[in-house]
């Protein structure tokens, strides 16, 4: 009798040691990101999470800071540089701050189209992009689509540069967007995501820039009544893990966290036509004025632009993307036009 009840008791113990093992043996992995939850990236990135964890069996899991909770991205970029913070999905934008090559993507006019932007991400030149940051702290998992950047404003459509005269416009942490902007022959005001819609209401800028679902889940619309589809940007968000996590991970743990990030990518590029379409009918039934200007003024404004690039890395790779369509091009995707 005694000893069946210590035997009971001693399985007691040894069921309670594996379970607290179990759950000290979770890797929970913090991500941050700056865009709201309703948003087609959010909903990837959930999707990215789900994975991991069902895939570990619990063992890694993904926690979801969205909206600028953890700081711009800027701030995002460094915690993951330093460790703090172990995931960012970012816009490439921020990132040439860290990762000169990045600046690539926020060069007005580089692609000729969608199909020849994602003919770069799903080759070498987005694989080699996204190894550049390892030496830099930061491991490139995958790339998301954030469409083409487009300007809208408070008080007037912008239909050629010249109607940029006078405005600020509100850019991202980057370089290469404020010297867009004033190439372009505005005032670039370089503003957190998470500070922009208070600083349309109180007029610190006229007007900024952005790809529809993003228009359309900042709620911005609410202030700019006016969207000129001049699509002068296509700047991908990207994942990026830090290095110093990922030295920690397991390889089975790496792998994980590759696919996941992969499929999700997947899983973002298809729910990302849906949801443009979806933010340009809603946009327009909020009364915002869609317009769709000549691009030939806006690319013009920035040929000086392209030229300053000249001996520098921007060169090197805007020569490649150019040879993705020297020839008979491929696109691996064909992306219906924003507007039908
Ligand atoms: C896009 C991008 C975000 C970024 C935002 C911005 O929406 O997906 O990552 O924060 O642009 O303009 O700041």
């Amino acid at each position: 009798m005694k000893s069946s009840i210590r035997l009971i008791l001693l399985t007691f113990l040894a069921l309670q040691f594996i379970g607290c093992g179990d759950r000290t043996r979770v890797r929970v992995l913090k991500l941050g990101h700056s865009l709201p939850t309703s948003h087609p990236v959010h909903k990837a990135l959930e999707n990215m999470a789900l994975q991991v964890r069902q895939v570990s069996q619990g063992g890694l899991r993904i926690d979801i800071y969205p909206n600028e909770q953890l700081g711009s991205e800027r701030e995002m970029i460094e915690q993951v540089q330093l460790g703090s913070l172990q995931i960012v999905k970012t816009s490439a934008s921020p990132l040439e701050g860290f990762i000169p090559e990045m600046a690539l993507f926020t060069v007005p006019y580089a692609f000729q189209d969608q199909a020849h932007l994602w003919e770069a991400l799903d080759g070498e030149i987005g694989e080699d992009l996204l190894e550049a940051g390892t030496k830099k702290g930061l491991v490139g998992l995958c790339y998301y689509d954030a469409g083409s950047r487009s300007f809208y404003t408070k008080d007037k459509p912008i239909t050629t540069p010249a109607d940029l005269a006078g405005l600020k416009i509100r850019v991202q942490n980057s370089r290469t967007a404020i010297e867009m902007v004033e190439a372009m022959g505005g005032s670039p005001t370089p503003i957190a995501f998470g500070e922009l819609y208070t600083s349309l209401e109180q007029g610190v800028v006229d007007g900024a820039e952005n790809n529809p679902p993003s228009l359309l889940t900042s709620r911005h619309y609410e202030l700019c009544k006016f969207y000129s589809l001049d699509e002068h940007s296509s700047v991908p968000d990207v994942v990026l893990i830090s290095e110093e996590a990922w030295s920690r991970l397991t390889q089975t743990q790496q792998a994980v966290i590759k696919k996941a990030a992969n499929d999700s990518a997947e899983f973002q590029r298809e729910l990302w036509i849906k949801e443009t379409q979806r933010a340009l009918d809603e946009l327009t039934a909020a009364g915002v004025e869609i317009s769709r200007p000549d691009k030939k003024p806006f690319q013009a404004s920035v040929t000086e632009l392209h030229k300053s690039y000249q001996g520098t890395v921007i060169e090197e790779l805007l020569i490649r993307v150019k040879k993705l369509r020297d020839g008979s091009p491929k696109p691996k995707r064909v992306l219906p036009s924003p507007i039908p």
